[in-house]
């Protein structure tokens, strides 16, 4: 079967300048040309998926016939051989090693500390002052993926490390993974960068582990987990490089996404009151003016509508998987080594699955509403064999963020200069200043 083309591509450079000018825009029209598109970044063809069913075909039923693709290549340098990027036999096992540190009973843990992190970043906030919102849940986010997966913290050294890092890492990343390979190899800015960033984060992790090493503690934590684990055959433990790639993974899996899902959670609910007046009400009715606990993230439903719809409006943007064995994808049949992309956001704007997809509603969750979405229209988190390990961790996370900072504040945007999106692997706001006002003065 003939498989359409995706408008807009250059001899040579395929579609690359298209996707880098319009990112997000370039991918959410693709479903009116096929369930399958071609899309050419430089000269590599690849199969770009539009719709939910084929989606999930990829992800999850015929997950076996599919390996992790050319994106996560360009971002091996990175992350070498870590959950996000491993397959078969060494995923399985790493990812059977590191689920406990993300079971219920461990989560139920976190909460204090996620309760007890958010109540310290608001303890000094005085009426009127302007906070920096994106910067203050990037902060947030670092301290309690450090605190609760690597229980003494990561020190200060690597906390502003991941802060600086990881931002500059995904950026230019994205970049590596749209445009002709010959681009990484060029002596420019953007390369330099990105090197550098990827040198600096992996030398502090490397001294974690070296630190770690001089005294061998078992903290009870995924770094002492990940050090002390042995092959239950071989008895051998893990290298000192695959230590580091699974906490790079972790550190960087585990906080641009759940600061982001906050940064725009506050921006939203400023612009929309009748959002922002329901969740103070249930709010205050759930807590009644105690600490947020991991018991009260049930029953904070209208919240949790809230963290589903800015899941929906500001998810990943493109994922890629590559051919294992020949396969038949709604009739397009592709080879063994054919890259693949599936997109979150295109799914999540698709408004054949999503009413008035460019809108923000918190009720399109609400009750049974959303039990008729079809499988693979709703993809936060991915799913299959490589679904977000940190799913319950971030929904844990954000609704005790919320409901701690919204219990006593409100962030009221700062007039003047428009928050704009930035487009790297997923939407970053261009700044996000909000007024600090008490809800109680
Ligand atoms: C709102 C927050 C989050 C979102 C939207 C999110 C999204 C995702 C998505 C879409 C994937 C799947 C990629 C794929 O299928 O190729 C993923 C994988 C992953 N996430 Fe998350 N994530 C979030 C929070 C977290 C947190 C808090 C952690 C850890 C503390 C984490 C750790 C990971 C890891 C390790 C993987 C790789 C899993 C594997 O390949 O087996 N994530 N995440």
């Amino acid at each position: 079967m003939p498989v359409p083309v995706a408008p807009g591509r250059w001899p040579l450079l395929g579609h690359t300048p298209a996707m880098l000018r319009r990112r997000f825009g370039f991918t959410s029209s693709l479903y009116a040309r096929g369930d399958v598109v071609r899309v050419y970044l430089g000269a590599m063809e690849t199969y770009f998926v539009t719709s939910p069913e084929l989606t999930y075909r990829v992800l999850v039923t015929d997950g076996n016939d599919f390996r992790k693709g050319a994106m996560f290549e360009k971002f091996r340098p990175y992350v070498g051989n870590g959950l996000a990027v491993s397959d078969g036999v060494l995923h399985r096992r790493q990812r059977r090693l590191i689920q406990p540190s993300f079971h219920h009973a461990a989560i139920a843990g976190y909460a204090e500390i996620m309760a007890r992190a958010a109540a310290e970043l608001v303890r000094p906030w005085r009426p009127g002052e302007v906070r920096e919102v994106d910067h203050d849940m990037q902060a947030l986010a670092v301290a309690i993926v450090g605190e609760a997966l690597f229980s003494t913290g990561l020190g200060k050294a690597a906390i502003e490390e991941a802060r600086r890092s990881i931002p500059i890492i995904l950026k230019y990343g994205m970049i590596r993974v749209l445009s002709p390979a010959f681009v990484e190899k060029l002596p420019i800015p953007a390369n330099r960068r990105f090197d550098e960033a990827i040198d600096r984060m992996r030398t502090i992790v490397e001294e974690l582990i070296d630190n770690w090493r001089a005294e061998q503690p078992d903290r009870n934590d995924v770094l002492s987990m990940l050090l002390l684990a042995r092959d239950a055959e071989t008895g051998e433990g893990m290298t000192d490089e695959q230590v580091r790639d699974e906490v790079i993974t972790l550190l960087t899996a585990g906080i641009e996404t759940s600061a982001l899902a906050l940064s725009w959670l506050f921006h939203e609910i400023a612009r929309h009151p009748e959002v922002e007046e329901k969740l103070h009400n249930e709010i205050d009715e759930v807590l009644g003016g105690r600490p947020a606990t991991a018991e009260d993230v049930p029953r904070l439903v209208y919240t949790r509508q809230v963290v589903n719809e800015v899941l929906r409006m500001y998810p990943l943007w493109i994922l890629m998987r590559r051919v294992t064995k020949e396969v038949d994808l709604g009739g397009v049949r592709l080879s063994p080594g054919t890259e693949v992309i599936i997109s979150p956001h295109a799914m999540h704007f698709d408004p054949r699955f999503h009413d008035h997809p460019d809108r923000f509603d918190p009720d399109r969750w609400a009750g049974e509403r959303a039990k008729d979405l079809p499988r693979g229209a709703y993809l936060p988190f991915s799913a299959g064999a490589h679904q977000c390990i940190g799913n319950s961790f971030a929904m844990t996370e954000i609704a005790i963020v919320v409901a701690t900072i919204a219990a006593a504040w409100r962030l009221v945007p700062v007039p003047g200069e428009p928050v704009r999106v930035k487009y790297t692997t997923t939407a970053y706001p261009s700044r996000l200043p909000m007024t600090a006002v008490p809800r109680f003065p």
